[in-house]
């Protein structure tokens, strides 16, 4: 079965508990956290629209209801803006639900990653489909997923992307084994080892948040065993992707990420990422550089 050509579900998993981000995450999900005006979930969302999806799937848990709010109509505050004359907010507000076909599920209890995309089996069908993790920001200025959909389509398999981390930071992350391709920037991934211990990376190059997946692996993650931290990994499954003949929808590729990207997750980032975006937003750039430039020069 070939499944190579043009992706349009996106699955987005947001079921999980942000325990990094405590106590702001208690009841707010992390991916409604704002990145200057607007929740991290929007960039993510508005980045798969802009690939060519035009049908997500949110995976989501208990306390996700204003993430539902967020890209549904909110006849009353529209009405409102239209009074006030606000048309151009009052139109990004209603544009929201129609950023594409918005679906829901429950995961129940967040048993990991792969558990969570696992809930997408029905919805998603026979095609391969794309999963966005909504904690994880691509600076728009450096978008991944038009290559991987290419490579994709070109490849068939399933296609991760890769970034090159610090050698101490890569046990943080899904680490990949890879060989070269033609193509410099795709690499055949030949190993998958999610959060490995100190000095056993087999590289430093880490999996992030973006992915093209074939339907196959919903098989695998039916039958899979709790991984790292008793989860249910999708890296292990994607592991298991890798031996699989391609007849039967094996094969994993990987582009490599060369452009910015941020772990809203993780406190740190969660701050580069607000400091990098309004930086380069015309309406609070150049105040915001002024203001910085002074505050580290002790001037302030
Ligand atoms: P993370 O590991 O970053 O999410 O999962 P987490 O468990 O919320 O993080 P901390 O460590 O407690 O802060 C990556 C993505 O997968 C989703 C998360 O919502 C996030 O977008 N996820 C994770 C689920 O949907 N379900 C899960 O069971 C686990």
């Amino acid at each position: 079965m070939s499944n190579r050509g043009k992706i349009h579900k996106a699955v987005i998993p947001v079921a999980g508990l942000g325990t990094r981000f405590l106590p702001a995450t208690k009841a707010t999900p992390k991916e409604m956290l704002p990145v200057v005006d607007k929740p991290a979930i929007q960039y993510v969302v508005e980045e798969a629209v802009a690939a060519g999806i035009n049908d997500v799937l949110f995976v989501t848990g208990r306390n996700k209801e204003s993430l539902e709010n967020h890209f549904d109509r909110s006849p009353s505050l529209e009405q409102t803006l239209a009074e006030r004359g606000a048309s151009d907010m009052q139109a990004k507000i209603s544009g929201l639900a129609n950023l594409a076909a918005m679906h829901y599920v429950r995961q129940g209890v967040p048993m990991g990653l792969g558990h969570a995309v696992s809930m997408a089996k029905a919805h998603v069908g026979n095609q391969a489909f794309a999963v966005l993790l909504g904690d994880d920001l691509v600076d728009v200025k450096t978008p991944i997923l038009p290559e991987m959909f290419a490579a994709q389509a070109k490849l068939g398999g399933s296609i991760l992307a890769l970034m090159e981390v610090p050698d101490d930071q890569i046990h943080l992350y899904g680490c990949a084994a890879v060989e070269p391709t033609d193509n410099p920037d795709i690499v055949r991934v030949t190993e998958l080892v999610e959060k490995p211990a100190a000095g056993t990376a087999p590289s430093n190059l880490a999996v992030i948040g973006r992915y093209v997946i074939d339907p196959a692996v919903f098989e695998l993650l039916e039958n899979l065993a709790p991984g790292r931290g008793g989860e249910i990994q999708l890296t292990d499954a994607l592991a298991s992707l890798i031996n699989l003949p391609a007849e039967s929808g094996g094969g994993v590729h990987a582009v490599i990420f060369r452009g910015k990207r941020y772990d809203t997750g993780d406190k740190l980032s969660y701050l580069k990422s607000v400091v990098s975006i309004a930086l380069d937003r015309e309406d609070l750039g150049p105040d915001l550089r002024a203001w910085l430039t002074s505050y580290l020069a002790g001037q302030i």
